[in-house]
């Protein structure tokens, strides 16, 4: 497939199509990374964990390190077929791959300790983000945890917001970290902020995988400033399930 410039936003392609820029751009130096947090606030040790929208694994693999074991559900075949290749290629055994969606995960009731979702995405409604909920709650154990991190509100792209959708911040965008948050928020969730410094090493990888992503605007703001490094502000959400 002949590679364009930028998808302009378009995360459904980058999904279908450009599986590996994805990876590329997921798995950049961070730090620090919600990994890093998680295991703090949470004890996984011995613990089953639902990795919801596990990509290309990356979640599942790092939440892999600290659980008994971890279930992927993606429903891209291209995203879930690279996550499978990478554990066999990191010999990583305690992780597992099913297709699925957010509103119908293929796990049984009380099956897991924990329900993940690192920057899941198709949570843009209200009703999305409450079918998810509905089934995560299912599949959670009595006193398990629901986890959601995702972009805190404003900071969509990151620190290149403003670059990305200008000034008035009046894009789709921005309003779905605004939807998510206010919407967990309602239903009792808590929720932890932390920053974290993106690092991709030169100005051509920040092009071909963050600016590939967030469009021309921030290609052209990249090369303009040198940019190698970019800011996020990410928010962990968090609620028991009794
Ligand atoms: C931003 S990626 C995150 C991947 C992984 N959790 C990580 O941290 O690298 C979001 C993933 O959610 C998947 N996805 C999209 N819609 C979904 C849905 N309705 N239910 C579950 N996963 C979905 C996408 O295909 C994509 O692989």
């Amino acid at each position: 497939m002949k590679k364009i410039e930028t998808i302009e936003n378009r995360w459904d392609i980058l999904y279908r199509d450009y599986p590996e820029v994805y990876d590329k751009f997921a798995s950049v130096k961070k730090y620090p990374k919600w990994i890093h947090i998680l295991p703090k606030m949470f004890d996984f040790k011995r613990k089953v964990i639902a990795d919801i929208g596990s990509g290309s694994g990356l979640s599942t693999f790092d939440l892999a390190k600290y659980a008994k074991k971890v279930i992927g559900i993606e429903p891209e075949n291209a995203m879930r077929n690279l996550a499978i290749k990478n554990a066999k290629k990191k010999k990583i055994n305690n992780v597992e791959f099913k297709k699925g969606l957010a509103a119908k995960i293929p796990l049984k009731k009380d099956s897991v300790d924990f329900v993940i979702g690192a920057t899941l995405v198709g949570m843009d409604t209200p009703a999305s983000i409450k079918r998810f909920l509905k089934e995560a709650t299912r599949i959670v154990k009595k006193d398990g945890y629901i986890i959601t991190i995702d972009i805190a509100p404003k900071w969509y792209g990151g620190e290149l917001a403003p670059v990305i959708f200008g000034k008035k911040r009046q894009s789709k965008g921005f309003d779905i970290e605004h939807i998510i948050d206010k919407t967990l928020s309602k239903l009792g969730f808590k929720h932890k902020d932390y920053y974290q410094i993106q690092n991709y090493g030169s100005v051509a990888k920040a092009v071909r995988t963050y600016g590939f992503i967030f469009g021309k605007k921030t290609i052209d703001y990249i090369k303009k400033h040198k940019k190698t490094k970019i800011k996020w502000k990410l928010r962990i959400h968090y609620k028991k399930i009794k």
